[in-house]
């Protein structure tokens, strides 16, 4: 399985791809979540990134390619993987299709599109807690941690996103209508594209990805 998680800011993408990796061994890599690591680091990347991710804008195509074949290269790949968060426009599209087809030897197997309406994203990411330990994801009303503010796997202080606050989210969000949502267009006739309802509770979405996975 090498496949990809196509969907708005907070459709869930972190959340199944958290059961996903349980249950069928894939490695997840998340644009967003190595950029976070980046920006933490200070790295040259993090610095550039920044203001684009604090905008709520998209990060170059260039940076996020070069960023991706940098991961790619590393060995653990070869289990199958999940994209989270990427590809977010046709240029990037295209660039994981080459890389996958001329340094991996292999293709996308499934593009799955996980949709949430408008309203319902600006509540989840708003509402959203996580661990930077281990990355756990919380949502203060829908997937509460057992004690409020800390993490149920190390104890941890929970943080809220910097781009989580409403005015940006909703800048991600015009984002992903204008630009991102275009790649259900590129990926429509592959034979591979699925839409997923998102709306339903976490275990129910899943069983409808499972579905598609087998
Ligand atoms: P990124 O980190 O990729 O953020 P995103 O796509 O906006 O997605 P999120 O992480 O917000 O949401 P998610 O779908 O993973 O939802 P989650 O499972 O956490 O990108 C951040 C920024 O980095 C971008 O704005 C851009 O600047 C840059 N960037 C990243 N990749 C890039 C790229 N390829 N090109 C250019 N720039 C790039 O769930 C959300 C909340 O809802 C949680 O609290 C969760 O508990 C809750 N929840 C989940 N499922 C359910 C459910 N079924 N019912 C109720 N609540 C639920
Ligand atoms: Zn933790």
């Amino acid at each position: 399985i090498n496949m990809i998680f196509l969907g708005p800011p907070g459709a869930g993408k972190g959340t199944q791809s958290a059961y996903i990796i349980r249950d069928y061994g894939l490695v997840q890599i998340s644009t967003g979540d190595l950029l976070r690591q980046a920006v933490k680091d200070q790295t040259p990347l993090g610095k550039e990134a920044k203001m684009y991710m604090d905008a709520g804008q998209l990060v170059p195509d260039a940076l996020i390619i070069g960023l991706m074949k940098d991961r790619l290269a590393s060995p653990d790949c070869a289990e199958g993987v999940i994209f989270d968060g990427f590809p977010r426009t046709i240029a990037q599209a295209e660039a994981l299709d080459s890389m996958l087809k001329n340094d991996l030897k292999t293709e996308i197997t499934q593009i799955i599109s996980l949709n949430v309406a408008d309203e319902l994203l600006v509540e989840r990411a708003v509402g959203r807690r996580s661990c930077p330990k281990d990355g756990k994801v919380y949502h203060i009303k829908y997937n509460p941690p057992k004690v409020g503010g800390v993490c149920d796997l190390c104890g941890g202080t929970l943080t809220h996103r910097d781009d989580d606050r409403e005015e940006t989210i909703k800048n991600r969000l015009k984002v992903y209508h204008e630009t991102t949502s275009l790649l259900k267009g590129y990926y429509a006739d592959s034979g591979r594209f699925y839409e997923v309802d998102g709306e339903g509770n976490p275990d129910g979405v899943y069983e409808k990805i499972k579905g598609i996975l087998g």
